[in-house]
C-alpha cells in the first residue's frame, strides 16, 4: 500500500521535473488514550501507523518552487521570499508554514519541488496534516543539510500549524508521526517531550478504527477555544498548565469559572490520570482495565469536553453493545473522524460489519473500517 504511494509520487515527480527525487514517507497516527491533554502539558499515548503521506522532493533551479498535491490534482508555484498564508483551509498552508518556520530559525533553503500524496482521508483524525508537515520539514532538512534534529523538526511542524493553518495544536501528532516505532505506542510526556515506547501486542485483541467519514465545521475554532479555556483556568490556579492540577485544586476556583469550563478542566485532569493508568494496565497485560479507561475517555470527551458528535457517539454505543469490544472512543481533535476500538481479534470483522450496517441505517452514510499496523516514524525511502 505504502509502496504504491511511493511509486506514484516518484513517477509523477520524474514526469514533471525530469530528475530523480528524494523520497520520504511520513505516517499518520492513532492515539490509544490521552486526548486534549497534550496542550495541557500532560500525557498522551499515540503510535505512528502504516498510512500517511509519501513525498518526492528535490532542489529546483528554475528560480521558483512548486508543490503538487497529487490526490487533489492541484499545483502551486511560489516564491520563497514572499510567503504568506493562503486562504483558510488551503493545503499549501502546510507547506508554506513549514518553509516560513524554517526561515524564522535563520536557516537558508533554496527553491525546491515537491510532489506528495497520502492515504489517510483528511478529517479522519489521524493527523494527515502532521504527516505532511513532517514530510516537508524532513525533506528540506535532507536536501539543504540544515542540521535540524527530529525535535527541532517537530517544533517547526507544530509552529507551521499554529501560524499558517491557524490551529493551536499540541505536540502529539507531530511527535508520533516523527518518532513512531514499529509495533510500539509511545507514552509521551508532552512537557518534557520525551516518551517511553510500549510494545503493543494485545494477543487475542487488536486495535481497529472506524471512520465516521464526517468532519463537522467549526472544529478548528472549537479547538482553539478549548485550549484558551484550559489556559485561563491554569492562570487562575497559578500553575503552568492543567497537568499540574489535582481535582481538589480545581474545587478552589469552582465559583470563578463557568460550569462548562469547570467540566472541561476536570476532564483534562481526569484524562491525564487515565493515560497514566492505561500505561500501567498495558504493563500488567490488563486489557479489561485498559478498555474501561478508553470508554471513560469517550464519556469525558463527549459529555464534559464536548468535542464529540452524534456519529462518534453512535459508533461508541455500538461498541458498548458488543461484549467483544473492550473499549471504544473518539480519537483526535473530535467533531468527526474515527473511533478507536479495542476488540477481540476473531470478532473484529463481525463487529465491523454490524456497526457499519447500523451506521448506514442511522445516518444514511457509509463508515470505513481500518485495520492498522503500528509503524516507524518519518523516514527516507531508499
Ligand atoms: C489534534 C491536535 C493534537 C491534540 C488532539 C487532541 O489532533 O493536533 O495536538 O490536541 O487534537 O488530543
Amino acid at each position: 500500500m505504502t509502496n504504491t504511494l511511493i511509486k506514484e509520487v516518484k513517477t509523477a515527480f520524474l514526469k514533471e521535473f525530469k530528475t530523480a527525487p528524494l523520497l520520504i514517507f511520513s505516517p499518520g497516527r492513532i492515539n490509544i488514550i490521552g486526548e486534549h491533554t497534550d496542550y495541557n502539558d500532560g500525557f498522551v499515548f499515540p503510535a505512528a501507523v502504516n498510512k500517511g503521506i509519501a513525498a518526492a522532493i528535490e532542489k529546483s533551479d528554475t528560480g521558483q518552487s512548486t508543490a503538487i498535491a497529487l490526490d487533489l490534482d492541484s499545483t502551486i508555484e511560489f516564491n520563497l521570499d514572499t510567503l504568506k498564508p493562503s486562504k483558510e483551509g488551503s493545503w499549501e498552508n502546510y507547506v508554506f508554514g513549514v518553509v516560513a518556520e524554517i526561515q524564522n530559525r535563520n536557516k537558508t533553503i533554496g527553491n525546491f519541488n515537491i510532489v506528495f500524496k497520502g492515504n489517510i482521508p483528511g478529517g479522519a483524525g489521524m493527523s494527515s496534516s502532521a504527516a505532511l508537515e513532517n514530510s516537508v520539514v524532513f525533506g528540506l532538512n535532507e536536501l539543504f543539510q540544515l542540521g535540524l534534529s527530529k525535535e527541532d523538526m517537530i517544533l517547526i511542524s507544530q509552529k507551521a500549524e499554529h501560524n499558517y493553518v491557524g490551529v493551536k495544536c499540541g505536540i502529539m501528532d507531530q511527535y508520533a508521526s516523527m518518532f513512531g516505532k514499529k509495533d510500539h505506542a509511545l507514552h509521551l510526556d508532552c512537557r518534557t517531550i520525551k516518551s517511553k515506547p510500549y510494545k503493543i501486542d494485545f494477543k487475542d485483541h487488536q486495535l481497529m478504527l472506524i471512520n465516521t467519514n464526517v468532519k463537522h465545521s467549526l472544529s478548528d475554532s472549537a479547538y482553539n477555544d478549548r485550549r484558551s479555556a484550559c489556559e485561563a483556568i491554569s492562570e487562575l490556579l497559578n500553575i503552568k498548565a492543567l497537568r499540574d492540577a489535582k481535582e481538589a485544586d480545581l474545587e478552589t476556583v469552582k465559583d470563578k469559572v463557568s460550569p462548562e469550563n469547570y467540566q472541561k478542566a476536570l476532564y483534562v485532569i481526569q484524562e491525564n490520570n487515565r493515560t497514566i493508568k492505561a500505561a500501567k494496565a498495558i504493563e500488567n497485560n490488563d486489557l479489561e482495565t485498559l478498555g474501561a479507561l478508553i470508554y471513560q475517555s469517550h464519556e469525558g470527551l463527549s459529555s464534559q469536553y464536548k468535542v464529540s458528535c452524534d456519529e462518534l457517539d453512535y459508533l461508541v454505543a455500538q461498541a458498548k453493545q458488543n461484549k467483544h469490544v473492550l473499549g471504544a472512543r473518539m480519537m483526535g481533535g473530535g467533531f468527526g473522524g474515527c473511533t478507536i476500538n479495542l476488540v477481540a481479534k476473531n470478532e473484529a470483522e463481525a463487529f465491523a460489519e454490524t456497526a457499519s450496517k447500523a451506521y448506514k441505517k442511522q445516518f444514511d452514510k457509509d463508515c470505513s473500517v481500518y485495520f492498522i499496523e503500528l509503524s516507524d516514524g518519518t523516514h527516507l525511502v531508499k
